[in-house]
């Protein structure tokens, strides 16, 4: 069997945090060892919700890139490019707006959801309405096989590939149905117990240093019942300790359980503990993104290089699109 090809993309919106990696990053790192992957930096996508204030989005491809990096995407084994450098995109996305349904939109939980969410913007547009096509057209430019996405996006895959059959059917067999490949992400708290965001101001960065993310852990929460050094604390109910289930060796978790169940332990040296096996993760990316990040010029090479690649394969699909819906070009 061909290299499975693999793809998918983020939105430049700001800097990662320990959330984006543990729930998809990590997991794109891990494919490059078997699979033709191509990671896109969705710009165009970061404006169908901040188009007005595109001003950011610009310096936020660097700082998503820099992430990439730093975690271990290879751009000598995968090709990274930004959505809106390959400009075809766009001619796929039209093309599959004329046979998308627009109650197939109307539908799509994500649109309600976040239309909820961010009630201080109009999201009225017809950009918004149309985002899932637009990622449809990502995937199916590519005519990839895979896409590691984390569970909010099923909803956009189920699009794509009602799309991709609807496609096939009206014009011939053209574009394979592209599968979700479903990142397990560990259930990770942020520092105050909800879901880790950057809009909650409760994330670890892969950009911070050691330090910052020492006085982060420091002032997370811990089992709310544990009020003074002396009460026993439940590591069942604190969000401390999912951390630990992830980063510290069992032998070493259970006697910390067992501590922190007794009293003998307190959180200061529970989470002294805990950074000293998190940073074991975290120091070499920070370490390699700090080398990165002293030299600018290598991330737009790349990117441009990037592009170049992913251009080609892009207009061989589109030259099969056109073919087949009879277009002149
Ligand atoms: N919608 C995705 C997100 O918000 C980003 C994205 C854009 C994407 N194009 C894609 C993901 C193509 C997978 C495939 O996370
Ligand atoms: Fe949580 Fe550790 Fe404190 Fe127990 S000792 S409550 S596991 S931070």
């Amino acid at each position: 069997m061909a290299t499975p090809r693999v793809l998918s993309g983020m939105r430049p919106t700001g800097r990662l945090h320990l959330g984006n990696y543990l729930g998809a990053l990590k997991n794109w790192v891990a494919l490059q060892a078997s699979c033709d992957c191509l990671f896109c930096v969705a710009d165009w996508h970061a404006l169908t919700t901040d188009y007005g204030d595109p001003s950011q989005i610009t310096a936020n491809i660097r700082e998503v890139v820099l992430d990439w990096l730093a975690a271990g995407i290879d751009p000598a084994r995968s090709t990274l490019f930004v959505q809106s450098d390959v400009a075809a995109h766009a001619e796929l996305f039209l093309l599959l707006g004329m046979i998308t349904p627009t109650p197939w939109l109307e539908r799509n939980p994500t649109f309600k959801d976040v239309q909820e969410n961010l009630k201080d913007r109009d999201l009225t547009t017809y950009g918004f309405l149309g985002y899932p096509v637009l990622q449809a057209a990502d995937i199916l430019i590519y005519r990839a096989d895979q896409v590691p996405v984390g569970v909010d996006q099923l909803p956009h895959l189920e699009l794509a590939r009602e799309i991709a059959r609807r496609f096939n059917h009206l014009y011939g067999e053209t574009f394979p149905e592209p599968a979700a490949l479903m990142t397990e992400a560990p259930k990770m708290a942020g520092l105050d117990g909800r879901k880790m965001s950057k809009s909650y101001g409760n994330a670890i960065y892969l950009a911070d240093d050691e330090a910052t993310v020492r006085a982060k852990m420091a002032r997370a929460v811990t089992d709310t019942a544990r009020v003074r050094r002396t009460d026993p604390g439940e590591p069942d109910h604190c969000p401390v300790f999912d951390f630990h289930r992830l980063y510290t060796p069992e032998g070493e978790r259970d006697e910390v359980a067992r501590g922190c169940r007794s009293a003998a332990i307190g959180c200061f040296d529970c989470k002294k503990l805990l950074c000293n096996h998190l940073w074991e993760e975290l120091g070499p990316i920070h370490q390699r993104r700090v080398e990165l990040a002293a030299a600018p010029g290598r991330i737009e090479e790349l990117l441009a290089a990037g592009a170049v690649v992913a251009r080609r394969a892009a207009e061989q699909t589109m030259a099969r699109v056109r073919a087949a819906m009879g277009l002149r070009r």
